[in-house]
Protein backbone atom coordinates (compact mmCIF):
# COMPACT_ATOMS: atom_id res chain seq x y z
CA UNK A 1 0.00 0.00 0.00
CA UNK A 2 1.11 3.62 -1.05
CA UNK A 3 2.24 5.28 2.51
CA UNK A 4 1.81 8.44 1.14
CA UNK A 5 -2.01 8.75 -1.19
CA UNK A 6 -1.96 11.70 -3.63
CA UNK A 7 1.54 13.02 -2.50
CA UNK A 8 -0.75 14.90 0.02
CA UNK A 9 2.02 15.60 2.31
CA UNK A 10 3.87 17.57 -0.30
CA UNK A 11 1.29 19.81 -0.29
CA UNK A 12 1.43 21.00 3.41
CA UNK A 13 4.35 23.31 3.33
CA UNK A 14 4.30 26.50 5.40
CA UNK A 15 6.76 29.28 5.84
CA UNK A 16 8.07 30.34 8.96
CA UNK A 17 8.35 34.24 8.44
CA UNK A 18 8.91 35.12 12.39
CA UNK A 19 11.23 37.26 13.32
CA UNK A 20 14.80 35.40 14.93
CA UNK A 21 16.13 34.81 18.06
CA UNK A 22 20.11 35.31 18.99
CA UNK A 23 21.06 33.57 22.00
CA UNK A 24 21.90 36.77 23.27
CA UNK A 25 18.09 38.04 22.90
CA UNK A 26 17.16 35.45 25.13
CA UNK A 27 17.30 35.98 28.90
CA UNK A 28 19.73 34.20 31.03
CA UNK A 29 17.34 31.92 33.08
CA UNK A 30 15.77 29.61 31.13
CA UNK A 31 12.47 29.94 33.28
CA UNK A 32 11.99 33.25 32.74
CA UNK A 33 12.36 33.28 28.96
CA UNK A 34 10.02 30.70 29.51
CA UNK A 35 7.64 32.49 31.19
CA UNK A 36 7.86 35.44 28.77
CA UNK A 37 6.63 32.94 25.91
CA UNK A 38 4.22 31.57 27.55
CA UNK A 39 2.96 34.71 28.38
CA UNK A 40 3.51 35.60 24.79
CA UNK A 41 1.49 32.30 23.94
CA UNK A 42 -1.37 33.11 26.29
CA UNK A 43 -1.99 37.12 24.57
CA UNK A 44 -1.76 35.67 21.43
CA UNK A 45 -4.69 33.00 20.94
CA UNK A 46 -2.68 30.02 21.12
CA UNK A 47 -5.25 26.68 22.40
CA UNK A 48 -4.69 25.59 24.94
CA UNK A 49 -1.12 27.09 25.02
CA UNK A 50 -0.50 25.48 28.63
CA UNK A 51 -0.76 21.59 26.96
CA UNK A 52 2.21 20.26 26.67
CA UNK A 53 3.75 16.40 25.64
CA UNK A 54 5.17 14.29 28.57
CA UNK A 55 7.62 11.73 27.15
CA UNK A 56 8.38 8.92 29.60
CA UNK A 57 10.30 5.76 29.41
CA UNK A 58 9.87 2.24 31.34
CA UNK A 59 12.84 0.61 32.75
CA UNK A 60 13.84 -0.85 29.44
CA UNK A 61 14.25 2.42 27.40
CA UNK A 62 10.61 2.20 25.91
CA UNK A 63 9.72 5.65 25.33
CA UNK A 64 5.75 6.55 25.64
CA UNK A 65 4.26 9.83 24.93
CA UNK A 66 0.98 11.43 25.52
CA UNK A 67 -0.26 15.27 26.40
CA UNK A 68 -1.33 16.56 30.00
CA UNK A 69 -1.91 20.34 31.09
CA UNK A 70 1.05 22.64 32.73
CA UNK A 71 -0.80 23.86 35.93
CA UNK A 72 2.52 25.72 37.15
CA UNK A 73 6.09 26.37 36.75
CA UNK A 74 8.98 28.38 38.64
CA UNK A 75 12.55 28.04 39.20
CA UNK A 76 11.72 24.38 41.31
CA UNK A 77 10.29 22.90 38.54
CA UNK A 78 6.77 22.59 35.99
CA UNK A 79 3.74 20.99 37.70
CA UNK A 80 1.64 18.66 35.79
CA UNK A 81 -1.19 16.45 37.77
CA UNK A 82 -1.89 13.14 37.02
CA UNK A 83 -2.50 9.22 38.63
CA UNK A 84 0.22 7.51 39.92
CA UNK A 85 -0.91 4.10 38.97
CA UNK A 86 -1.69 5.12 35.05
CA UNK A 87 1.19 4.20 32.85
CA UNK A 88 3.32 6.95 33.11
CA UNK A 89 2.97 6.90 36.82
CA UNK A 90 4.14 3.37 36.82
CA UNK A 91 6.78 4.47 34.20
CA UNK A 92 8.17 6.89 36.29
CA UNK A 93 8.33 4.75 39.42
CA UNK A 94 10.66 2.85 37.53
CA UNK A 95 12.31 5.01 35.50
CA UNK A 96 11.79 8.92 37.03
CA UNK A 97 13.09 10.99 34.13
CA UNK A 98 11.01 12.57 31.46
CA UNK A 99 10.73 15.53 28.65
CA UNK A 100 7.75 17.95 28.13
CA UNK A 101 7.19 19.38 24.74
CA UNK A 102 5.33 22.93 23.94
CA UNK A 103 4.19 23.88 20.60
CA UNK A 104 2.74 26.99 19.70
CA UNK A 105 1.93 26.72 16.34
CA UNK A 106 0.80 30.59 15.63
CA UNK A 107 3.73 31.60 17.00
CA UNK A 108 6.14 29.30 15.04
CA UNK A 109 7.45 28.04 18.56
CA UNK A 110 8.10 24.86 20.32
CA UNK A 111 10.07 24.76 23.92
CA UNK A 112 11.87 21.31 24.76
CA UNK A 113 12.59 20.48 28.39
CA UNK A 114 14.13 17.63 30.29
CA UNK A 115 14.92 16.93 33.29
CA UNK A 116 14.37 14.60 36.60
CA UNK A 117 10.71 14.29 37.53
CA UNK A 118 9.51 13.80 41.30
CA UNK A 119 6.29 13.62 42.94
CA UNK A 120 4.75 16.75 44.72
CA UNK A 121 3.90 16.58 48.06
CA UNK A 122 0.05 15.26 49.38
CA UNK A 123 -0.08 18.73 50.48
CA UNK A 124 0.42 20.61 47.30
CA UNK A 125 -1.56 17.97 45.77
CA UNK A 126 -4.58 18.18 48.06
CA UNK A 127 -4.30 22.11 47.59
CA UNK A 128 -5.04 21.89 43.81
CA UNK A 129 -7.09 18.81 44.24
CA UNK A 130 -9.73 21.14 46.06
CA UNK A 131 -9.61 23.63 43.44
CA UNK A 132 -10.64 21.59 40.78
CA UNK A 133 -14.53 21.67 39.64
CA UNK A 134 -16.57 19.19 41.93
CA UNK A 135 -17.17 16.90 38.40
CA UNK A 136 -13.37 16.63 37.41
CA UNK A 137 -12.71 15.50 41.51
CA UNK A 138 -15.47 12.77 41.48
CA UNK A 139 -13.65 12.03 37.61
CA UNK A 140 -10.14 11.63 39.29
CA UNK A 141 -11.91 9.34 41.72
CA UNK A 142 -14.01 7.25 39.01
CA UNK A 143 -11.11 6.35 36.80
CA UNK A 144 -8.74 3.92 37.56
CA UNK A 145 -6.19 5.53 34.41
CA UNK A 146 -5.14 3.60 31.77
CA UNK A 147 -6.57 0.57 33.35
CA UNK A 148 -8.47 -2.11 30.98
CA UNK A 149 -11.95 -1.61 31.69
CA UNK A 150 -15.49 -3.68 30.50
CA UNK A 151 -17.47 -1.05 29.00
CA UNK A 152 -18.01 2.79 29.12
CA UNK A 153 -20.97 1.99 30.72
CA UNK A 154 -19.76 0.63 34.26
CA UNK A 155 -17.22 3.62 34.05
CA UNK A 156 -20.78 5.90 33.88
CA UNK A 157 -22.00 4.00 36.89
CA UNK A 158 -19.43 4.69 38.65
CA UNK A 159 -19.60 8.54 38.01
CA UNK A 160 -22.81 8.43 39.09
CA UNK A 161 -22.62 6.62 41.97
CA UNK A 162 -19.58 8.53 43.14
CA UNK A 163 -21.24 11.94 42.34
CA UNK A 164 -24.24 10.22 44.12
CA UNK A 165 -22.30 9.84 47.05
CA UNK A 166 -20.29 13.20 47.67
CA UNK A 167 -22.99 15.34 46.36
CA UNK A 168 -22.96 18.58 48.76
CA UNK A 169 -19.90 16.96 50.78
CA UNK A 170 -15.55 17.03 50.23
CA UNK A 171 -14.57 14.95 47.40
CA UNK A 172 -11.10 13.01 49.13
CA UNK A 173 -8.46 13.10 46.52
CA UNK A 174 -8.01 9.44 45.59
CA UNK A 175 -4.77 8.05 47.13
CA UNK A 176 -2.96 7.00 43.72
CA UNK A 177 -3.60 10.85 42.14
CA UNK A 178 -1.21 14.16 42.26
CA UNK A 179 1.31 16.18 41.16
CA UNK A 180 4.59 15.84 39.55
CA UNK A 181 7.32 17.90 39.16
CA UNK A 182 9.76 18.05 36.29
CA UNK A 183 13.24 19.67 37.23
CA UNK A 184 14.84 21.00 33.79
CA UNK A 185 18.45 20.35 33.79
CA UNK A 186 17.98 21.46 30.00
CA UNK A 187 15.85 23.53 27.72
CA UNK A 188 15.42 24.43 24.05
CA UNK A 189 13.92 27.43 22.63
CA UNK A 190 12.72 26.94 18.89
CA UNK A 191 11.60 29.76 17.02
CA UNK A 192 10.37 28.82 12.73
CA UNK A 193 11.99 31.20 10.55
CA UNK A 194 12.21 31.37 6.58
CA UNK A 195 14.07 28.64 4.48
CA UNK A 196 13.86 26.31 7.75
CA UNK A 197 16.97 28.04 8.77
CA UNK A 198 15.30 27.52 12.08
CA UNK A 199 16.93 29.40 14.85
CA UNK A 200 17.29 27.11 18.07
CA UNK A 201 18.58 27.82 21.04
CA UNK A 202 19.76 25.36 24.40
CA UNK A 203 20.45 25.90 28.04
CA UNK A 204 22.29 23.23 29.22
CA UNK A 205 22.72 23.19 33.40
CA UNK A 206 26.36 22.49 34.25
CA UNK A 207 27.75 22.81 37.69
CA UNK A 208 24.17 24.90 38.22
CA UNK A 209 24.66 27.60 35.71
CA UNK A 210 22.95 27.49 32.79
CA UNK A 211 25.11 27.77 29.52
CA UNK A 212 23.32 29.12 26.66
CA UNK A 213 24.49 27.76 23.08
CA UNK A 214 23.15 27.91 19.57
CA UNK A 215 22.04 24.72 17.45
CA UNK A 216 22.06 24.09 13.83
CA UNK A 217 18.48 23.79 12.71
C1 LIG B 1 -4.86 18.40 25.76
C2 LIG B 1 -4.82 17.23 26.71
C3 LIG B 1 -4.54 17.46 28.05
C4 LIG B 1 -4.46 16.40 28.95
N1 LIG B 1 -4.12 16.65 30.24
C5 LIG B 1 -3.93 15.63 31.10
C6 LIG B 1 -3.43 15.87 32.41
O1 LIG B 1 -3.15 17.01 32.82
N2 LIG B 1 -3.25 14.79 33.21
C7 LIG B 1 -3.52 13.51 32.81
O2 LIG B 1 -3.34 12.59 33.59
N3 LIG B 1 -3.96 13.26 31.56
C8 LIG B 1 -4.17 14.27 30.69
N4 LIG B 1 -4.60 14.02 29.41
C9 LIG B 1 -4.83 12.60 29.01
C10 LIG B 1 -3.46 11.97 28.66
O3 LIG B 1 -3.04 12.38 27.38
C11 LIG B 1 -3.49 10.42 28.72
O4 LIG B 1 -4.52 9.91 27.93
C12 LIG B 1 -3.65 9.90 30.15
O5 LIG B 1 -2.93 10.67 31.08
C13 LIG B 1 -3.21 8.44 30.25
O6 LIG B 1 -1.85 8.35 29.84
P1 LIG B 1 -0.91 7.10 30.23
O7 LIG B 1 -1.73 5.85 29.99
O8 LIG B 1 0.27 7.20 29.35
O9 LIG B 1 -0.56 7.24 31.69
C14 LIG B 1 -4.70 15.07 28.50
C15 LIG B 1 -4.99 14.85 27.14
C16 LIG B 1 -5.05 15.91 26.27
C17 LIG B 1 -5.32 15.63 24.81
Amino acid sequence: MEKNPKNAFQTIRKEYLSSGISRKSLLSDPVEQFGRWFDEALTSGCTEPNSMALATANAQGMPSLRMVLLKGFDRDGFVFFSNYESRKGRELAENPRGALLFYWPELHRQVRLEGGIERLSAAASQAYFHTRPFLSQIGALASRQSERIESREMLERRFMELEEKYRGQTVPMPDVWGGYLLQPVRFEFWQGRENRLHDRVAYILQDRRWQKERLSP
